[in-house]
């Protein structure tokens, strides 16, 4: 949350409501855990930082058991073995897992430009598929998983875990109440200070070309000699990952997309920003300020170097603000009731203003309403949004009905990425062309 875009009073208000009495939201997978059927049998592709966390998530969901592991590097495989608990198969080689008849759904944990192949590997193999954030590496990528989503009939999820995220749900339901009026302006930033922030990973000490498959990791990307700092460090390159707006703006365009109803890429996009801090070299801006275009929408989002700020969503209405901070939110009414007007008759006589408030007090005989009471809910602590994903996704193969965070979903989520960078890297405004299926500028 911001202050300085608050009244003070309204500040106060907000922070005192929140600290005083924050309604818990009951976390919404445990339904999921208690549904009857047969467990959802599941491999995990790609099990370094966030396969890892997906399977510590997983193990806590009951509906899904894990089948194996693929990775290239062998330490990661060990990894994921150790996060889940449990001894599984493990292979260098996904496609020996796609092969088998006794696995029903696949998660996708490797480098953005890996989605592709991986993704429709699975996909042609029959496999329903969870896919990490963001969906694709770039349009062309997007667009044939979309279709081979479609062709296949499978269940496909994209990994921004808030939209599965009980406060985000809330924040959809009380916007599709009318509460917060009309909304025409929307802020997120996801501030970072650090160099884990900044994506500037530890090095594994036996990180080398026998325990690390690196004709296999680059397939899909430009040749290059074995390097350790892009196995570890890929978000950095433009070869391989989509910079802050792919790492960042993703989640917070999903939880935007998901709480409005939007699901369609932005018409425009404009990126200002810079490499300061962080000039390692690196392709992308460590500093990075997108403002988007949808239909009667603006959306301005940003990442700077301030952890302070930590990772908020601001819906203006006309009627109140719902800020999301977290696993927090909270909504202030706005104070829109009529008043007589002082600023102004500061160049009034005096008669001319008793005449003015005369007739103003004539006109308002009512005493406005009193002002709504803050609203606050939380996710109780220790909430981990990444479990309620997992939980949707396996609920959906169970019962083929299609999460929110479908391919669509998750491909228009990620064009806005794509039209972020585009705008930044060309130095102009990034259009998107629907009938060609194009960024242009
Ligand atoms: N939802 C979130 O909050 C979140 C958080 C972090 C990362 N992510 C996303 O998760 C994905 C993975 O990111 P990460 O940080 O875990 O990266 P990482 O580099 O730590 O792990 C990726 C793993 O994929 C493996 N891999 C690549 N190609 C493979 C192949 N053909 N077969 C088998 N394994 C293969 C690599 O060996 C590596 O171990 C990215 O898309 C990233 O954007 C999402």
């Amino acid at each position: 949350m911001n202050p300085t875009r608050l009244s003070r009073r309204e500040f106060v208000r907000i922070s005192a409501s929140a600290a005083l009495s924050t309604p818990l939201l009951q976390p919404n997978w445990l339904a999921a855990q208690s549904a009857p059927g047969r467990p959802v049998r599941f491999v995990s592709i790609g099990t370094g930082i966030r396969g890892c966390d997906l399977l510590r998530a997983a193990r806590q969901v009951p509906q899904g058991v894990l089948v194996g592991t693929a990775d290239l590097y062998d330490m990661h495989l060990k990894a994921g073995v150790e996060a889940y608990g449990k001894e599984v198969p493990t292979t260098r080689d996904y496609r020996s897992l796609l092969g088998r008849k006794d696995v029903d759904a696949v998660i996708v944990a490797v480098a953005d430009f890996q989605h592709r192949r991986v993704v429709l590997d699975c996909l042609d193999a029959g496999k329903d598929v969870y896919c990490e954030k963001p969906m694709s590496h770039n349009v062309a990528d997007g667009l044939a998983m979309v279709k081979a989503v479609a062709e296949n009939k499978r269940i496909f999820q994209a990994g921004s875990q808030r939209v599965s995220n009980v406060v985000y749900r809330k924040a959809a339901e009380i916007y599709a109440s009318g509460k917060l009026g009309d909304v025409h302006y929307i802020e997120g930033h996801t501030d970072r200070n650090s160099p884990s922030g900044a994506w500037v990973y530890p090095i594994a000490l036996d990180a080398s070309p026998e325990t690390i498959d690196w004709a296999t990791w680059l397939r899909d990307a430009p040749e290059r000699p074995f390097s350790a700092e892009r196995f570890f460090r890929w978000r950095c390159f433009a070869d391989y990952g989509e910079g802050v707006a792919g790492d960042l703006f993703v989640h917070l365009l999903s939880g935007i997309q998901h709480v409005t109803g939007i699901n369609a890429a932005p018409g425009r996009a404009l990126s200002s920003g810079s490499l300061t801090h962080f000039n390692d070299g690196r392709d992308f801006p460590d500093l990075l300020a997108t403002l988007y275009d949808y239909p009667s929408l603006t959306v301005n989002l940003h990442c700077n170097q301030n952890n302070a700020a930590g990772d908020s969503t601001i819906i203006y209405g006309s009627l109140a603000t719902l800020i999301i901070q977290n696993n927090t939110l909270t909504v202030t009414p706005q104070d829109t009731r009529p008043e007589s007007d002082v600023y102004s008759l500061n160049g009034w006589t005096l008669a001319a203003k008793q005449q003015y408030l005369k007739e103003w007090h004539a006109a308002h005989p009512v005493p406005p309403p009193k002002l709504g009471e803050v609203e606050a809910y939380s996710a109780p602590a220790g909430y981990d949004d990444s479990v309620a994903h997992i939980a949707t996704f396996f609920r959906a193969v169970e019962t083929r009905q299609r999460v929110v965070e479908d391919e669509v979903f998750g491909n228009n989520a990620a064009i806005a990425c794509h039209m972020a960078n585009h705008s930044y890297f060309q130095r102009a405004i990034a259009t998107w062309d629907s009938a060609t299926q194009t960024i242009k500028s």
